[in-house]
C-alpha cells in the first residue's frame, strides 16, 4: 500500500496537507546563490497600444501591474488574451536547478487570472502557472494551493528542478505542491497579470523583493 501510494504521488504530484504546516516551514533558497538581478531585467509586456505607465508602476520598490480583460494583446500578431507582465531576461535556461522568490499580493475582485509563470514545456506553452480564482491561489485551475489570499503580501517560493522534471511551490515558507514539470528546453520565469478563463474585468497584482536563485 505504502509503496502504491508513493508511486501515486510521484506520478500526480502531490498536495502538502495542512495539517502539516506548524512543522513544515523551512527556507526554501538554502542551498541556492542569489543572482544579481537590476531593472534591466524586468522587461514590461503589456497590451501594445497602451503606454506603459497606463498598465504599470514601481514604486518603493513594489511593481505593481494592471490589465483589463477588454484590452489588446502584448504585441499586434499575438492571439494570446491581454496581460501585463514582466518577463525576466538575462536568466533563460534549460538545464539546473533555479528558483524564483517574491512577495505578492492580490487586490480583492482579481480573479480569473495568471499572476506569475514559469514558461517553456512540450505539448504547452508552460511548465507552471499560478492562477487566482476568487481569492484562492491555484495550481493552474487544477489544484488549491492557499485560500483567502486577497488584500495581503504572500511569499512565492517557485523551485523547478529541470534535470528531475520537477516543480515546487512554496507559499509562506512551506511546500504546497511538488509535481513533475512539462519538459522543455528553454525556460523563464514571468508574473503579473495574465488574463485566463472566468476572468474580472480589471485584473491586478503587486510583487517586490523578486529575486532570483540557482543551485
Ligand atoms: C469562480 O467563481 C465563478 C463565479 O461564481 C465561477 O464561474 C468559477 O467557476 C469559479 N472558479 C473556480 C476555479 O472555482
Ligand atoms: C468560465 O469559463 C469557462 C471556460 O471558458 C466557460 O465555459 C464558463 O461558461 C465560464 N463561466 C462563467 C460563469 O463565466
Amino acid at each position: 500500500m505504502r509503496i502504491l501510494a508513493i508511486l501515486l504521488c510521484l506520478s500526480l504530484g502531490y498536495l502538502v496537507p495542512d495539517q502539516a504546516d506548524a512543522q513544515a516551514q523551512i527556507d526554501p533558497t538554502e542551498g541556492f546563490t542569489s543572482l544579481p538581478l537590476t531593472q534591466s531585467n524586468f522587461v514590461v509586456q503589456r497590451p501594445y497600444d497602451v503606454p506603459v505607465d497606463q498598465r504599470y508602476s514601481l514604486e518603493d520598490g513594489v511593481h505593481k501591474l494592471w490589465v483589463l480583460d477588454t484590452d489588446k494583446p502584448h504585441s499586434p500578431t499575438s492571439q494570446t488574451k491581454p496581460r501585463t507582465e514582466i518577463r525576466i531576461t538575462g536568466y533563460d535556461y534549460s538545464s539546473g536547478v533555479w528558483q524564483f522568490e517574491g512577495h505578492g499580493y492580490v487586490p480583492s475582485g482579481t480573479t480569473g487570472v495568471c499572476i506569475m509563470q514559469v514558461f517553456g514545456a512540450v505539448g504547452h506553452a508552460t511548465t507552471f502557472m499560478l492562477r487566482v480564482y476568487n481569492g484562492t491561489l491555484y495550481y493552474y485551475r487544477s489544484q488549491v494551493l492557499l485560500e483567502n489570499i486577497y488584500d495581503r503580501l504572500f511569499k512565492l517560493n517557485v523551485i523547478h528542478d529541470v534535470d528531475n522534471s520537477n516543480v515546487k511551490i512554496f507559499i509562506d515558507d512551506q511546500l504546497r505542491l511538488s509535481v513533475p514539470d512539462h519538459g522543455g528546453a528553454s525556460h523563464y520565469f514571468k508574473f503579473g497579470v495574465y488574463t485566463q478563463d472566468n476572468s474580472s474585468h480589471y485584473m491586478e497584482s503587486r510583487w517586490r523583493d523578486v529575486k532570483i536563485f540557482k543551485k
